[in-house]
């Protein structure tokens, strides 16, 4: 039995589209063999892999972050510009492997256009220079004649290309990133590209790069940094082989989004900061299995299953509840690497996250409510948790009710979406839908991803093995009952009678 609760006056506040972002990263075949493939029939003439950009285009991706992750650490953008067969070939050090650079800046600033999403660039802090980021935004986004700005037009691109967000930089706290730094360091390091980044284009909005949102690392950056930054950067993968460990661990993130407004709360304070600054969750997603720093992990090809896919929705329902903090967060990553769609040379499948992260980047509303959720609870066992590579501490913050749910409302009130996410391994949770002072009208309709189990997985043989249901709800009033099938993720779309 479960109970969810609806008042339309209890609002959270308003839900960036940019939450459901996404990421691509030169690594494995997510851009070579993903995104681009030259030569390939799928391909257009420019390399570009149109049923990967209708999929992408289906998701409904407002923002995408690029060339990494760790790749950016060690990347020079110049390399990619210019005649395609005239740019070095280089030896990436992220990953261990040779890069063409055929793919570079303004295939990138093309590929945005051609899925609809906004660009988003991680300048390098590792090996790079501020004369490099410097550099980068003026080709980017000089209006000027300056050099940078004519080698744009000279390339063929005569508009400025607007790039309005820039990362400082990715995990740069971490060993196995390209020149990882203290945090201090960091924040002395990044200061300075920060200014001339912005003294090139005002306009543009920085991205400081944060670990996990509550560590020391975090509140140092953010000490420094607040400044001159609009964004936080919370990078944080969860995934267990124990089902529940797998779809609970999400649960991190509120913390994690908890902590980090928390810590962004007194830097404003004390430093008497007026401007906002929001967290950029710019990296997250479920990864276990080909896990590790080591591209030849299969070039980190996770295969998903239903569970995945309830993490996923986990993770999304807990950014719309934080969405006053979160305000940007990319899926990392979008083709073959750890992604929702998978291809090969003839074709592709969507895996099971990719159906959920679908149903909720059309259907989930502008203005999120605060619903209220009564329902059983599971509690985490220290063994359940560790048996994920993470070892993350998530059993603590527990015990997690068993339903999980975000409810958005559109700006005049007249449309409610409620997402409900039943980790329930065996059992249908019989809940109640009470709304508060209003009804709903009957022929609600609903969608459902499921599958006939929570290890149930697509492939290219059998791409619907998890996959979409819809049907109408046939009553409506002020107390509804729905019945949630055990291990799915629902959407119902009401509309206010
Ligand atoms: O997304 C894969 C890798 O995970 C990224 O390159 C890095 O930023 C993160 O640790």
């Amino acid at each position: 039995m479960a109970r969810i609760k609806i008042d339309l006056d209890r609002r959270i506040g308003t839900v960036d589209r940019r939450i459901f972002g996404g990421f691509i990263e030169h690594l494995g075949r997510c851009i070579y063999g993903g995104i681009f493939d030259e030569g390939s029939p799928l391909s257009d003439e420019r390399g570009f892999r149109l049923d990967v950009v209708q999929a992408l285009r289906d998701l409904r991706i407002p923002v995408l972050r690029w060339p990494g992750g760790n790749f950016a650490s060690g990347y020079h953008w110049v390399d990619g510009i210019g005649p395609r067969d005239q740019r070095p070939r280089r030896m990436n050090l992220a990953w261990h492997i040779e890069e063409s650079n055929r793919f570079g800046t303004d295939e990138f600033i093309a590929y945005c256009g051609l899925v609809g999403a906004e660009p988003y660039i991680c300048v390098n802090l590792g090996s790079g220079t501020i004369d490099e980021a410097q550099a980068w935004v003026e080709y980017c986004n000089g209006t000027g004649h300056t050099y940078w700005a004519n080698l744009r037009r000279q390339h063929g691109y005569p508009e400025p290309y607007g790039v309005k967000l820039w990362g400082l930089g990715n995990e740069m706290y971490g060993s196995w990133q390209i020149g990882a730094l203290s945090a201090e360091d960091y924040v002395a390091k990044a200061r300075e590209f920060a200014k001339v980044m912005r003294m090139t284009d005002p306009s543009i909005q920085l991205v400081s790069c944060g670990w996990n949102g509550w560590s020391d690392w975090d509140r140092v950056v953010l000490e420094g940094l607040a400044r001159y930054v609009d964004y936080h950067s919370i990078h944080l993968y969860t995934g267990s082989p124990d089902y529940y460990g797998n779809v609970l661990s999400p649960h991190l993130a509120d913390f994690a989004l908890a902590s980090c407004q928390a810590l962004i709360d007194r830097v404003r304070y004390e430093q008497g900061i007026d401007h906002p600054i929001y967290v950029a969750y710019d990296e997250w997603n479920v990864w276990f299995r080909q896990w590790g720093y080591d591209a030849s992990v299969a070039g980190l090809e996770e295969r998903y299953t239903l569970a995945d896919a309830l993490a996923v929705a986990t993770y999304l329902n807990i950014f719309i509840r934080r969405c006053r903090t979160v305000r940007l967060a990319n899926l990392a990553q979008m083709v073959n690497v750890i992604a929702p769609i998978f291809t090969n040379p003839e074709g592709l499948f969507l895996q099971s996250i990719y159906h959920q992260f679908r149903l909720y980047s059309e259907w989930t509303l502008d203005v999120a409510l605060d619903a209220f959720v009564e329902a059983e609870t599971y509690h985490l066992s220290s063994e359940q948790e560790a048996r994920s590579p993470w070892r993350h501490r998530v059993a603590r913050l527990g015990p997690f009710t068993l339903v999980d749910a975000a409810c958005t409302v559109n700006s005049t009130g007249e449309e409610i979406t409620l997402a409900v996410v039943n980790r329930d391994l065996q059992r249908a949770v019989q809940a109640t839908i009470e709304f508060v002072g209003t009804a709903v009208r009957p022929g609600a309709l609903v969608r459902e991803v499921n599958g006939p189990g929570p290890d149930a997985s697509n492939s290219f043989d059998q791409p619907a093995i998890v996959s979409v249901s819809e049907r109408a709800l046939d009553t409506g009033g002020s107390t509804i009952s729905y019945e949630f099938p055990a291990h799915s993720v629902t959407l119902i779309r009401f509309h206010v009678a």
